[in-house]
């Protein structure tokens, strides 16, 4: 009879065999009726060597979690098999997003990590997709976008970049900014191309670049202004430059890049014929300074893919609508590798996403206005908590300094406070390639309602002791 008590694990992690044993890699062992979360922490995992461990730091994250999708077990007639994964893939492990929003729910912590709005998009969106769908718009959409949404990204970025572009040659829609980066990379990078990124980074990066078989070379962006290390990045091109994958409004950091870096980045990638792919998704999420498409700047569009989704801008990071802009001759490769990812995308929602796209300048000026009163709650209770908090111009994240508050690193400090405050917040080690240099830094999100901020912050300053 199955055991009644059933476990949640990430399925990344581990895997069910067909006789309901649940297995790790690289050892096994089989569910017992026990507490879980602290036995197996203390007792168990330590005899298992897992690779994971060195990049997240800390066991239980890296390998128990509670999982929303978790399925009911047996624990019995077990048969030991062990996890497949391709090479290229081995070394990394499950999102650090789906492992904080899985212990934010086993904790009821309040979820400040993953950046995804606890408050619905716009309705005219959302009527839109619906009358999409009564409209019979539901059959496969055309592979590179269906025509009223190229045209609408198209008219988005002549408003926003003063750059005229031919939305039939040069859009391609996909799904997700995630899939326009994979298709981007994928498409364009052979193995061995070198791609230089700005660490912390988005962590999709990392990965995709690796699945391509390029060769990274990061760049450290410090505290407290994470400005870019011009010279450092001089020294990092080499002639297999290929390209640089860069990010503003940066996340995890909220730092945005300035007329004067994006100038001395276009110059070296100019002088050295090195493509950039931009990912500006929180473009519209710039609160201290306009937001700039380094696509813009002279000489740059040839050589730019600039990167862009519909979910933060409009509060449906679940629809997960993208898009990649390029001259034909770089789109090119980019729709040869979106053809064999997902070939086209969810068509109903694409005309949802070119009425969104279409919305008045004031329903941009309405969203800047709410995230900067959102974002003041967060940074002033930040700091009345005790953190030093980092300057952050757009995204809707801060980056603080936890070291006021005594633990080791950034894991064992989003541990306590997810176990012992309540709140939920990300580690940025893991947004690195060395992750020590992320060790005193975490990452707090302010797309939330005003009063889950506020409870937040209230929970800190109860019960988070500075040493
Ligand atoms: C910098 C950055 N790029 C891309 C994405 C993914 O965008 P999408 O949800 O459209 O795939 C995210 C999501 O958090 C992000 O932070």
């Amino acid at each position: 009879m199955p055991h009644p008590i059933s476990f949640r694990f990430n399925s990344n992690q581990c895997i069910w065999t067909p006789s309901h044993k649940m297995l790790l890699r690289p050892h096994y062992f089989t569910l017992k009726p026990f507490n879980l979360f602290q036995t197996f922490s203390k007792n168990i995992f330590p005899k298992y060597k897992f690779t994971e461990i060195k990049r997240i730091g800390s066991l239980r994250f890296s390998s128990i979690m509670a999982s929303s999708e978790s399925t009911a077990v047996s624990t019995q007639n077990a048969t030991p098999q062990p996890l497949q994964v391709a090479k290229r893939l081995e070394k990394f492990k499950t999102t650090i997003f789906t492992q904080m929003s899985s212990l934010a729910i086993k904790h009821g912590a309040i979820n400040l990590g993953q950046g995804f709005p606890n408050f619905d998009g716009p309705e005219f969106v959302k009527e839109a997709a619906i009358q999409a769908i009564r409209d019979s718009k539901n059959q496969y959409a055309r592979g590179y976008g269906v025509p009223d949404l190229n045209s609408a990204v198209a008219e988005r970025f002549k408003k926003d970049s003063g750059l005229i572009i031919d939305p039939e040659k040069e859009v391609t829609v996909t799904s997700g900014c995630t899939e326009a980066i994979a298709a981007t990379i994928l498409g364009l990078i052979n193995p061995g191309d070198e791609v230089i990124l700005f660490a912390p980074f988005y962590d999709s990066y990392e990965a995709t670049l690796s699945m391509a078989g390029a060769k990274i070379k990061g760049i450290t962006l410090r505290p407290p202004n994470f400005s870019i290390p011009i010279d450092e990045l001089k020294s990092a091109i080499s002639k297999n430059t290929r390209a640089i994958l860069m990010n503003t409004p940066h996340n995890p950091t909220g730092k945005m890049f300035t007329r004067e870096e994006l100038e001395a980045i276009a110059s070296l990638c100019i002088e050295n014929d090195i493509l950039v792919f931009s990912d500006e998704v929180y473009d519209k999420l710039s609160f201290e300074m306009d937001h700039i498409s380094i696509a813009s700047l002279p000489g740059m569009y040839e050589r730019t893919v600039t990167l862009n989704s519909l979910g933060k801008t409009f509060s449906l990071t679940g629809w997960k609508i993208g898009w990649a802009i390029a001259p034909p001759n770089i789109t090119w490769g980019i729709r040869q590798a979106h053809s064999y990812l997902t070939f086209a995308t969810s068509t109903p929602m694409q005309y949802a996403a070119a009425a969104a796209l279409r919305a008045p300048d004031s329903y941009y000026e309405e969203l800047k206005s709410d995230y900067v009163a959102k974002k003041k709650i967060l940074v002033e209770g930040l700091k009345s908590v005790g953190f030093t908090v980092y300057p952050s111009s757009g995204t809707y994240f801060v980056v603080v300094d936890h070291t006021p508050f005594g633990l080791d690193n950034d894991i064992a400090f989003c541990e306590y406070l997810i176990k012992e405050v309540g709140v939920v917040a990300i580690p940025t080690s893991v947004f690195y390639l060395n992750p020590e240099e992320g060790k005193n830094l975490v990452r707090f999100t302010f797309c939330k309602d005003e009063g889950t901020l506020r409870s937040a912050v209230e929970r800190m300053k109860e019960k988070l002791p500075k040493k």
